[in-house]
């Protein structure tokens, strides 16, 4: 059903983009169990057949309402505890003990799948589009490790937004060379945004570590669905990977979940140095997160003044509001032709201003 919200997607606390969303970790969920999440306002019972298979079904038995969490896993089926009605793994009623056959009534199934150690759930009609990965390592076999998983009082994209924030590298986070995003669609639900520059020529750090490294040192962020970001970091011969995936919790606020990645290596070299290499990611990751705690329990983001350095930040939001968008709790289409009436947002406009007034001078 098509809603009438005329919002755009951007630290919105009533509407998400239609995409791939973590759920738990894969290990969380062991085989003929069955778990209760909440996803996006929405309430599932996830579980594992005995086939490894994972089933994502909407929460409530269609009979009385009963959570299906409180029921049992069967073969690749779930049994509702309360009387005891079977659903398949495609959400069809098989089997009423009471009755010689089964009512013709079905729950919802959303489509799943496991990478980088997390079960995520397509949340979305028809045919999924692509899992978020690391753009380097599309097909590239990785070992990972979950890092933390942390609330946060703000919106998942005001979040994300702190890692293209090339401004605040030099003040929070005191990093001795300016950075400088150019960005590029990788689908149409994904956008990286890459550093240029080399700089840091007064530093003594930078020196120190120049000749470590041929070109700029690679920074780069991709978003998937506005929701999760991938890090990239670190000169040619050793790049971290952080994935920052997040969801957006009741009231526009955020969970998220931290995912380390490193390819694997093979034999002793990998089973060695994998998990050291694992561990100073998690460490790196830390850095980032550090530094900017605060802030986010406290912000109002309104980004009313924008400046050049906050370019990358604007094509984000641009980006965001272009998106199909759901909506919270119900996970309705909402119409998506408002959406592209809002290509130019407020701050677009006021640096566009800011500009012509810079070129002036
Ligand atoms: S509520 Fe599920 S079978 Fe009755
Ligand atoms: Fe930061």
């Amino acid at each position: 059903m098509a809603s009438t919200n005329l919002q755009s997607n951007f630290n919105n606390p009533t509407q998400f983009i239609e995409g791939w969303y973590w759920a738990l970790p894969s290990k969380k969920l062991k085989i003929g169990k069955v778990k209760a999440v909440t996803l996006l306002g929405r309430n599932l019972a996830i579980y594992r057949g005995f086939s490894g298979e994972v089933i994502a079904v909407d929460a409530y038995c269609p009979h009385f309402g009963a959570h299906l969490a409180e029921g049992k896993v069967e073969g690749d089926s779930i049994r509702c505890f309360f009387h005891n009605w079977k659903y398949d793994q495609r959400g069809i009623c098989v089997d009423i003990p009471s009755l010689e056959k089964p009512l013709p009534v079905c729950i919802n199934t959303w489509k799943t799948a496991e990478k980088y150690g997390m079960i995520w759930v397509w949340v979305g009609e028809g045919k999924p589009n692509s899992l978020p990965f690391v753009p380097e390592l599309e097909d590239v076999d990785c070992d990972y490790i979950l890092g933390t998983r942390f609330i946060k009082n703000c919106h998942p994209n005001v979040l994300l937004i702190n890692a293209i924030d090339a401004h605040h590298f030099n003040t929070v986070h005191n990093l001795p060379l300016e950075i400088v995003f150019t960005s590029q669609n990788l689908n149409p639900n994904a956008i990286t945004f890459s550093n240029i520059t080399r700089g840091g020529d007064d530093s003594w750090f930078i020196r120190l570590i120049r000749p470590l490294y041929r070109n700029e040192v690679t920074y780069s962020m991709c978003y998937w669905y506005g929701s999760t970001g991938t890090v990239t970091l670190g000169p040619d011969f050793l790049h971290f990977y952080i994935i920052f995936s997040l969801q957006m919790i009741e009231g526009g606020k955020t969970e998220g979940q931290t995912i380390l990645v490193t390819p694997k290596r093979p034999g002793f070299l990998g089973w060695f140095v994998n998990p050291i290499l694992l561990w100073l990611t998690q460490r790196v990751g830390n850095y980032f997160a550090k530094g900017d705690t605060q802030v986010f329990q406290t912000i109002q983001f309104n980004l009313q003044t924008p400046t050049k350095a906050d370019q990358s930040i604007l094509q984000f939001i641009q980006h965001v509001n272009h998106q199909k968008s759901l909506t919270w709790g119900t996970w309705e289409t909402l119409n998506d032709s408002n959406i592209k009436n809002l290509s130019k947002s407020n701050s677009e406009l006021t640096l566009m201003e800011q500009e012509k007034h810079e070129f002036k001078i």
